[in-house]
């Protein structure tokens, strides 16, 4: 899509504007990492590392995309299986992501009233991930309209509302169910964006005072947002996110909803030197600003579109996914069983190459 393209070009123009010489500081305990720049480049060991401590114990998380992210269940070719709970458990998975298209689901102003079906069909997911000792992040995904939050306020509203109806719903729910307030916000100036976390989490506070809860930045959580964020510093139960898809010609190569990505067809990873450089440099950045703010990262989103030749996605999802728990990001791959998905739900099998490129064997 259009979006990703912005995206892309945003960030190489911020990229050309950084130097990468001086890095920031770690001594300040604020979490608003003012500077702007870029920390040298440090090669990460690539051994594992992760550990149950780091953030929030997320883990090691794959997304159930394309599911109820779908404008509604199935119209994107997937429904949610009671099967694929038991397959990303025994897989070794952690935690699952669960983006849901709430804002789909929503009555009209000013109750914004969530359907009892959405409501059942999460309760139904929550239980099944809950009884399989799995977290389960329940992520409000694809409020799209949600571009338009600077001529239209209400959206704010909806949002809250949506949120304030899920924290009552699932207040009493065990510490390993995660709230996750709204998926890649994009075209939202970062002090907007900064409002509306601050409003949301203020709702959900009034009933899940410890639960932790997972934010990101604007321009689609980009790493380099991460310091655009101003979050309370008295709440210690936040988890900052961001996604990663760069190179964006390899990992979206072919994808229907990225215009020209037809054009990128045939782009490979080979894992060279600068190719590696490249990732590190941007992960490093999320590092630095985990280390300034005391807030664990969590890598929300990665994942390279079934187009791109498969040796190649294999090296690249085992590079980010290491270097991400060298890093002691916790991460979320991109997704079960659709396009980038580790596994075949027609064949039902596992992409095994791909699988243990996440999850060593
Ligand atoms: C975002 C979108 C999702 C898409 C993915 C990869 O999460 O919401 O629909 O598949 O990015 O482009």
């Amino acid at each position: 899509m259009i979006r990703k393209l912005l995206a892309l070009l945003t960030l190489v123009v911020f990229l050309s504007s950084c130097s990468p010489k001086n890095p920031p500081t770690t001594e300040s305990p604020s979490p608003v990492l003012k500077s702007t720049q870029v920390p040298t480049p440090t090669p990460a060991p690539l051994e594992p590392t992760l550990t149950a401590e780091v953030a929030g114990v997320l883990g090691r998380a794959v997304n159930f995309g394309n599911m109820l992210e779908a404008p509604a269940e199935g119209d994107w070719g997937l429904f949610v299986k009671e099967e694929y709970f038991d397959l990303v458990k025994e897989a070794g998975f952690q935690t699952i992501r669960f983006p849901v298209r709430f804002s789909a689901y929503t009555g009209s102003a000013p109750d914004y009233k969530l359907s009892p079906a959405i409501l059942t069909r999460v309760d139904w997911a929550v239980e099944n991930a809950t009884r399989r000792g799995l977290n389960i992040i329940i992520d409000v995904h694809h409020f799209d309209e949600m571009v338009g939050l600077t001529k239209n306020p209400e959206l704010k509203v909806q949002l809250l509302s949506i949120w304030q109806q899920l924290a009552e719903h699932y207040q009493d729910q065990p510490a390993s169910v995660y709230f996750e307030i709204c998926n890649e916000p994009n075209n939202i100036p970062a002090p907007a964006w900064n409002e509306v976390l601050r409003d949301a989490l203020s709702v959900i506070r009034t009933t899940n005072p410890d639960r932790w809860v997972v934010v990101g930045g604007v321009d689609w959580n980009s790493f380099y947002t991460l310091e655009s964020l101003e979050l309370p510093a008295s709440d210690d139960h936040l988890i900052a996110t961001f996604h990663y898809y760069s190179p964006f010609e390899f990992t979206h190569q072919g994808a229907e909803w990225a215009a020209g990505s037809n054009d990128w067809l045939g782009t490979k990873w080979s894992g060279t030197e600068e190719e590696k450089a490249a990732i590190l440099r941007d992960f490093s950045v999320a590092r630095a600003w985990s280390e300034k703010t005391g807030i664990p990262v969590f890598l929300g989103e990665f994942g390279a579109y079934s187009k791109g030749d498969m040796p190649s996605r294999v090296a690249w999802t085992q590079f980010i996914a290491r270097t991400a728990e060298s890093m002691n990001f916790s991460w979320a791959y991109w997704e079960l069983a659709a396009g980038f998905g580790i596994y075949d739900p027609v064949n039902s099998s596992w992409r095994t190459d791909l699988l243990h490129a996440l999850i060593p064997e």
